[in-house]
């Protein structure tokens, strides 16, 4: 055990934190994901700490948070409990492996979270992301096919513009063209819907958008060409959020349910944004009344503070892979960090959190607030459409002659350096997903703010 008020305790808490906190003195070496490396580097945002809704930068800014860091942050910064949990776990239990091997929290971990799922969900498999949760979603899908004597169903369908992060079968699934041009011809037997944005008939929509169920007959039209007993599953977000956030219409989600229901034909929600509050209750399944075969989580799991997925699944998917001989191995699968304690630690405090301050309701107590400050925007020069559900919103800027996407990067860095409010930049579109302990005077900054700052970017 530390001894941690020793005056080398201290000096070394100083030394990281002071470490942590300071501008870098060179920042050739760390390659960024997703980033404009010399443009950034070029004018950093660097952030150094961070506590409830607000960040401070390292020149010394208190900064809004309007997306929850990267969606995941849903009960806030620096949460006492969380720190506590993560603290109190480095020191008791820094790793145990989990092959064959185990500790207590995975196990405590996961009956809490089965509590927690839509249906019969109550199985729980670790990842440390988003698209290590999407990847192993899709393998469990062939794998239980094949489990159940189905395994010539192997073709999985996603949707334009998904985002399922950035592994071969996430991006293979996936629909954005950015995220998959680059890397070769990915998976083979993949096929995808159509995506569901259309600001012609459903711009300024406020919540679900009316037009649009009848897209869900893609499916229809899939399992029309490649026949049902080639298609292992289908995958799609709920709400989409790297696709600049795209509201399913009204009662498409439970057309699809359908539609798999009649073939036999796994759903799979990806849940890592929706997931732990983003819409109301614990899932955008229990919120949309839609329950999925697996959902895959991520980021709110742990309030983003250590990197955790999770994939759940039915019991019917469970119970296949175990009809084996005793001492057969279920799944051919996992991490090295599949429930690491450390996460599981902080998981079992976030969820404490949410519990305790009934932050799942959050999203729908202030769900009109939220929707009536966002749709004030309309009307301010270059707007054409704004979206939102729960606690997510949307404002999509028509893009500048020949630039896509520079306006709404504008806005970004603006709303950042002149208003201290972080918000999130796709293509044109202006993506806010504040914590769950927001309140209504923060609703009133972010809109405030990005309301001037629109105004006057040309
Ligand atoms: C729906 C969805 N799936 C998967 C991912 C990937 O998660 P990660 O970045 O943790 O790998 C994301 C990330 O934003 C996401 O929004």
């Amino acid at each position: 055990m530390s001894a941690d008020a020793s005056p080398s305790s201290r000096a070394l808490a100083e030394h990281y934190s002071a470490q942590a906190q300071a501008a870098p003195d060179s920042m050739k070496a760390f390659w960024m994901p997703f980033t404009a490396n010399k443009q950034f580097k070029a004018a950093p945002r660097l952030l150094a700490s961070a506590s409830g809704m607000h960040y401070r930068s390292v020149d010394g800014r208190e900064v809004l948070d309007g997306t929850a860091g990267l969606w995941c942050c849903n009960a806030g910064h620096a949460r006492p409990r969380i720190v506590e949990a993560v603290k109190q776990q480095i020191e008791t239990l820094d790793f145990a492996p989990n092959f064959s091997m185990s500790s207590p929290l995975p196990f405590v971990l996961a009956e809490r979270l089965a509590e927690l799922t839509p249906g019969d969900l109550n199985h729980v498999f670790y990842t440390n992301s988003g698209s290590e949760s999407v990847d192993s979603a899709l393998k469990i899908a062939l794998a239980y096919h094949r489990a159940r004597g189905e395994g010539q169903r192997t073709r999985l369908i996603g949707r334009e513009k998904g985002y399922h992060g950035v592994g071969f079968g996430g991006i293979s699934v996936g629909g954005l063209p950015n995220n998959r041009k680059w890397f070769g011809p990915l998976l083979p037997g993949v096929d995808h819907l159509r995506h569901t944005l259309d600001l012609e008939r459903n711009a300024f929509s406020r919540g679900l958008p009316p037009s649009g169920i009848e897209l869900a007959e893609d499916l229809e039209r899939m399992v029309a060409l490649h026949d049902a007993s080639t298609i292992a599953a289908v995958i799609i977000e709920p709400i989409s959020g790297s696709a600049g956030v795209v509201i399913p219409p009204d009662g498409y989600l439970r057309r699809i349910r359908e539609i798999c229901d009649k073939y036999g034909i796994l759903l799979i929600f990806d849940e890592v944004i929706t997931g732990f509050g983003r819409v109301g209750h614990a899932f955008g399944s229990q919120r949309f009344n839609v329950t999925p075969d697996i959902i895959t989580a991520a980021k709110g799991i742990t309030n983003g503070c250590v990197p955790m997925g999770a994939v759940f699944v039915s019991e019917k998917i469970h119970d296949a892979f175990t009809h084996g001989p005793d001492g057969a191995i279920d799944l051919f699968h996992g991490y090295t960090y599949s429930g690491h304690p450390l996460a599981c630690a902080a998981a079992l405090a976030t969820l404490d959190t949410y519990a305790e301050e009934n932050l799942f309701d959050r999203a729908i107590e202030l769900g009109d607030y939220w929707e009536d400050a966002i749709h004030s925007l309309r009307g301010l020069p270059n707007v054409i459409d704004i979206r939102n559900f729960g606690l997510v919103g949307a404002i999509e800027l028509a893009p500048r002659p020949g630039a896509p996407g520079t306006r709404a990067y504008e806005v970004f860095t603006r709303a950042f350096h002149e208003g201290n409010l972080l918000t999130r930049v796709t293509g044109d579109v202006i993506a806010l997903s504040p914590p769950l302990i927001v309140e209504r005077q923060h609703i009133d900054q972010i809109f405030g703010i990005l309301s001037d700052i629109i105004r006057t970017t040309a």
